[in-house]
């Protein structure tokens, strides 16, 4: 028999930290992008647990990786060897150098998370800085790059820094591309950004000043460090959105999709000898169970994508939000996004609440992103049928609000 919606309910609401705001339901099984709630009722998925369902829910080939590296083996420490985990860096390492005339060496580092991922870079620049006594990091405005205590002050919302001080210094916070340079001083070490920030609106950053900016840090002995926990593993369209810009940071911080719902963070950097041993580490960082998943993730991915499959799912999925957008005028301002990291923006907060509450009604998750906008980050691997259903579903949830 299937569990209760209030017996989980309630069992959550007594034991579990009141850290969410939870929407009504529970799912129980999934489908590529589609979930089934306790009472066997159909969603459509436009949120893959924010970014993180890459390759859809119960994907068959992931299934059996995953049973069979529990079989085997799941976990032996960073003390030995473990062979997926030096696989899946060679695998990213290659995937992200594909197709350019970018060679330099490179490494990866593994933990569990994006924050932690992102730990792992403030740390990197920190330590490449420490002799000639620069400490200072820039972050963006509306950045978000995790909830530790250093990831959380990197966060460039103010909102968020209520509570939990006294943080650590050294981050400096930029109004926007054009003011970071203004912000370097003597101290500055790295730089941190997101190329399209996720939960800051998804407006993607604009190329040239991107590419500009890469260039004065590089002149400077700045690190460029780029936030992709959200934008990487090919949910821009490149399994990095570093390279739809044209640039090369020094460092990329990932997580979310890349094992496809296995906790898993990475970083990957040019500076290959940074680190001595003990400098830094994780207990299941990179272990046999998430170094795995992430390799057939990866390769799941790379396949779509070599195929033009993922181009394709893209510019249908692109095509709906178009016709969203030109038939719910009084709603949305426009489109925002890259690949199928994209959405709507509302033309105000009231409006973004009421429209992904209707969408839930009409059994379709999207989210919340920044002041306004509709967000949607399906799966990569989001069917045709999956698609077009859910865009139904959300024009008959548009169609019950009034603007
Ligand atoms: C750009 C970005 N950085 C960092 C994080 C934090 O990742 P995690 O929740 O896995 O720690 C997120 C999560 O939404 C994110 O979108």
């Amino acid at each position: 028999m299937n569990p209760n919606l209030q017996t989980i309910e309630a069992l959550d609401d007594t034991y579990v930290l009141h850290t969410y705001a939870r929407s009504k339901v529970a799912f129980i099984r999934g489908q590529n992008a589609t979930l089934y709630d306790t009472q066997g009722q159909d969603y459509i998925d436009f949120g893959a647990g924010i970014a993180v369902c890459s390759v859809g829910h119960a994907n068959p080939r992931l299934a059996k990786v995953i049973a069979d590296q529990a079989q085997n083996l799941l976990h032996t420490s960073n003390l030995y060897y473990i062979e997926p985990q030096a696989r899946l860096a060679q695998k990213l390492i290659e995937l992200y150098r594909q197709d350019s005339d970018f060679t330099d060496p490179m490494r990866a580092f593994f933990c569990n998370s994006g924050a932690e991922a992102n730990e792992c870079a403030i740390k990197i620049a920190r330590l490449f800085g420490e002799k000639e006594g620069r400490y200072k990091i820039i972050t963006l405005e509306s950045s978000f790059h995790g909830r530790t205590i250093a990831s959380l002050k990197a966060t460039g919302q103010d909102k968020m820094h209520q509570h939990f001080g006294p943080y650590p210094d050294g981050f400096v916070r930029a109004k926007d591309i054009d003011d970071i340079i203004h912000c370097v001083d003597s101290q500055t070490c790295g730089v941190l950004i997101e190329l399209i920030q996720g939960e800051g609106g998804i407006s993607p950053m604009d190329k040239k000043k991107i590419q500009k900016l890469a260039s004065e840090l590089k002149a400077r002995n700045i690190l460029l460090m780029v936030d992709e926990v959200q934008s990487g593993i090919y949910r821009s369209g490149e399994i990095f959105a570093s390279k739809l810009y044209g640039i090369n940071p020094d460092i990329i911080s990932t997580a979310k999709g890349l094992a496809g719902g296995v906790p898993i963070g990475a970083v990957i950097t040019t500076l290959t000898d940074i680190f001595q041993a003990g400098d830094h580490g994780s207990t299941f960082g990179g272990n046999f169970l998430s170094a795995a998943a992430g390799i057939e993730t990866l390769e799941i991915l790379r396949e779509i994508h070599e195929s033009g499959a993922l181009t394709h799912t893209i510019e249908s999925f692109h095509q709906e939000l178009d016709n969203l957008l030109q038939t719910f005028p009084h709603l949305f301002n426009h489109k925002v996004g890259i690949g199928l990291m994209c959405g709507l923006s509302a033309k105000n907060e009231t409006l973004q609440k009421d429209i992904i509450t209707a969408a839930l009604k009409h059994r379709v998750l999207v989210l919340k992103s920044g002041k306004g906008v509709v967000r949607l980050l399906p799966a990569l691997t989001i069917s045709q049928e999956e698609i077009k259903e859910g865009f139904s579903r959300l024009h008959n949830a548009l169609n019950t609000i009034q603007a």
